[in-house]
């Protein structure tokens, strides 16, 4: 995947520096990395500080069962696992088997096995089974699969959830493009990625007025570049 994202050596310095500094842990998941290198997964998971944050946002909030939408080679997963109290469950879905393989071994390596369940398949399906095995209200969303579906997947996240759910959404600044919809996106070239996030902004602002949440979006910069965070939590 050709990777034309704009990244300063400053930005991929001080990633750098913060981890050397307050992610001694970081570390432990370096193996998921390399395993999902070598496998020729795209190297498009969240830095450790990003990962860190997912870790400090299921703590903060003391969530239980997880929901995650791209699982990739299970790096962002083992974040999630490492802050899940005793007997706390993810679900994390993926399309690609490859991918889901790769990282049901790093989540074994990590010790994991028992708290992460993968499903394989088209996210938008394995919601309509999920919401079918009322296998919901989850506490924890996070949202990173394909960001055409986007729109899609924040109306199931809705659905899977209760009062009080949090949910994130990574990628929707896009180096900017995000005010660009007509452009293809910065990274793939792809058409349909910014319509879909932009989209997403516009079923969140929906949301916003009619109560059901109360939403941000922080841009961040790093050693993935100029990209962002949606955070939002759904009204009581
Ligand atoms: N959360 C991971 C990165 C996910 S990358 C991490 O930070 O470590 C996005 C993943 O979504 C890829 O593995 C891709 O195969 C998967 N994906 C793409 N389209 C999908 C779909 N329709 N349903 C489920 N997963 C999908
Ligand atoms: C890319 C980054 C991501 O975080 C993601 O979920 C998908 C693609 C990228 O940089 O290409
Ligand atoms: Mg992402």
């Amino acid at each position: 995947m050709p990777r034309e994202l704009r990244v300063e050596q400053a930005w991929t310095d001080v990633d750098d520096y913060i981890v050397g500094q307050l992610l001694p842990e970081a570390a432990d998941f370096d193996f998921a990395i390399q395993a999902s290198q070598t496998a020729g997964l795209p190297p498009i998971a969240v830095t450790a500080p990003q990962g860190k944050l997912l870790e400090l946002l299921v703590r903060v909030h003391g969530a239980r069962r997880i929901l995650e939408l791209g699982t990739l080679g299970g790096y962002s997963t083992l974040w999630l696992a490492r802050a899940l109290p005793p007997g706390g469950q993810i679900v994390t879905l993926e399309s690609e088997p490859r991918h889901a393989e790769v990282a049901r071994a790093n989540i074994d390596r990590a010790g994991y096995s028992d708290a992460v369940e993968i499903r394989v398949g088209p996210a938008l399906d394995t919601l309509l089974q999920l919401a079918a095995e009322n296998a919901g209200p989850f506490d924890l969303i996070f949202i990173d699969a394909d960001k055409e579906n986007y729109p899609g997947y924040f109306d199931w996240s809705l659905k899977l959830s209760h009062p009080g759910t949090v949910i994130v959404g990574d990628n929707v600044v896009r180096d900017g493009a995000i005010l660009r919809p007509d452009a293809p996106d910065p990274i793939t070239g792809a058409t349909g990625l910014i319509p879909g996030v932009r989209r997403f902004y516009e079923l969140l602002a929906d949301a916003t007025a009619a109560g059901r949440v109360s939403a941000t979006a922080i841009q961040t910069v790093g050693a993935k570049g100029y990209d962002g965070f949606v955070l939002a939590i759904v009204a009581s």
